[in-house]
């Protein structure tokens, strides 16, 4: 299929989508000679796409200041960013007419932005429900302005609906609103956000969903269906949709972001300034201060074009299938221990946490990248309750992280892929773990 300057369909093998993505055979040099490094470090951050490369270097003529500059080339930058916005909202199915989709940094500045602006239009006994499986990008930002329940796991790590119910119940009414991510950084978990929002609703808060994990690997639709499953807020960072130029998102209604001000205000947030008042421009202008970062948001935007051609629903399925495959390939490392839920491999993006007994997370991390090119993850993924659940640490343990006496930290192992990782990546891999797992019995063995 030749499409939009695409040469190849997805349902070809993922070795034909690998000329669409910058730097992916890069050489590094290990003691057993040179080698393609492997990258299975994609929940951290993605490489580029062409398309987002090539955007970049073909709008460079045309970068100007936005908004109120003169002549054709500020024209041309203003129109291209102010379209950008209405492909973003496209793209996750927001309604356009009521949300307001804000450019940032990343999704851990559009958090921080809409807990401030909530915070501004506090009741005193409002209250944020959270979970325990949240990337500490949604966490911390509410805890200093509101109080904060949080939804539990199983032992799976799986969240617990009704756990969820329960508290809404409890809360009576009190619930301002539910954030939850879209997928789990550490597990890969995907939530039933549809049931969440629906709950969310019927006890009248809103729900907010961190994207972070789910843009780049599932279709995402705000609207929801027949009346259920609509997401009031989504945040989301171009960096893990291979446009790594700093752009992040925020989408929300209207209504949220025209109360209040931002947390950083400056140039381009009013209508009009004296000594003594301010009156504010109308979000998304009030709630972007400064310039602008116009080259992310052309990158984000042809990550977004890029992503949307290849078909979203198609990136999940071919996903899905290497990550399965990934599974099977690694069951059989000898003392490997997985985490998360192993009974059901539906509803997970493609991560996979692991340890291998008798080893310590970073010393197999470090022997995959220094050995083998193999660039994975280790630690806590910036969700230290949840990974500490889910390695079951006991509270005397956690205790000593705080106290910072005698402290053993604990962590695990991530791989996680990308639209570009192969089968045979992955077959390399688990030759690598074989001979790293035959290393064992010279090294310390954690209790969990
Ligand atoms: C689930 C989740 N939320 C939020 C973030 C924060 O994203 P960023 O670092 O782009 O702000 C991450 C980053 O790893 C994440 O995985």
């Amino acid at each position: 299929m030749a499409q939009g300057g695409y040469h190849l369909s997805i349902n070809d093998h993922q070795q034909d989508l690998r000329h669409l993505f910058v730097g992916l055979n890069m050489p590094v040099t290990l003691s057993g000679g040179e080698k393609p490094l492997i990258n299975f470090d994609n929940a951290a951050t993605t490489p580029p796409f062409q398309t987002v490369l090539q955007a970049v270097e073909s709008f460079a003529p045309w970068y100007a200041a936005v908004h109120r500059g003169g002549g054709a080339k500020s024209e041309t930058t203003t129109r291209l960013y102010e379209e950008a916005r209405e492909i973003v909202a496209d793209f996750v199915g927001a309604d356009r007419d009521s949300n307001v989709v804000i450019f940032v940094k990343n999704a851990t500045e559009a958090i921080n932005k809409l807990a401030y602006r909530l915070a501004q239009a506090r009741d005193r006994r409002d209250i944020i429900i959270s979970t325990v499986m949240e990337h500490h990008s949604n966490d911390l930002p509410w805890r200093s302005k509101f109080r904060m329940l949080y939804v539990d796991v199983d032992d799976s790590g799986r969240l617990l609906l009704d756990d969820l119910k329960k508290k809404l119940r409890l809360s009576r009414g009190r619930v301002r609103l539910v954030t939850v991510t879209g997928a789990s950084n550490v597990t890969g978990h995907i939530n039933h956000l549809a049931e969440i929002a629906d709950l969310a609703h019927q006890n009248g808060a809103e729900i907010m969903v961190d994207g972070a994990q789910m843009a780049p690997h599932l279709p995402v639709y705000m609207k929801g269906s027949a009346g259920s499953g609509s997401l009031d807020y989504l945040a989301f960072s171009g960096h893990k949709m291979y446009a790594p130029f700093g752009t992040g998102v925020l989408i929300g209604p209207r209504k949220t972001f025209d109360y209040g001000h931002s947390e950083i205000v400056g140039g381009g947030t009013v209508e009009a300034v004296s000594q003594r008042r301010v009156r504010w421009a109308k979000s998304p202008q009030r709630d972007e201060a400064g310039t602008p970062n116009v080259m992310g948001v052309i990158a984000l935007t042809a990550a977004v074009k890029t992503l949307k051609h290849l078909d979203m629903s198609l990136v999940a399925r071919e996903e899905a299938k290497l990550a399965d495959y990934a599974r099977k390939q690694l069951s059989h490392i000898p003392k490997i221990m997985f985490y998360g839920d192993q009974e059901n491999h539906n509803y997970k993006v493609g991560i996979i946490p692991f340890n291998i007994k008798g080893l310590t997370y970073d010393k197999v991390a470090l022997d995959l990248a220094h050995e083998y090119g193999i660039a994975v993850r280790s630690g806590c993924f910036c969700a230290q309750p949840y990974v500490r659940k889910l390695l079951k640490v006991p509270p005397s343990e956690i205790e000593k992280e705080f106290t910072g006496t005698d402290v053993t930290y604990r962590g695990m192992v991530r791989v996680s892929f990308g639209l570009y990782n192969t089968k045979s990546e992955v077959d390399l891999l688990a030759e690598a773990l074989d001979s790293i797992s035959a290393k064992t019995s010279k090294t310390i063995t954690p209790q969990w």
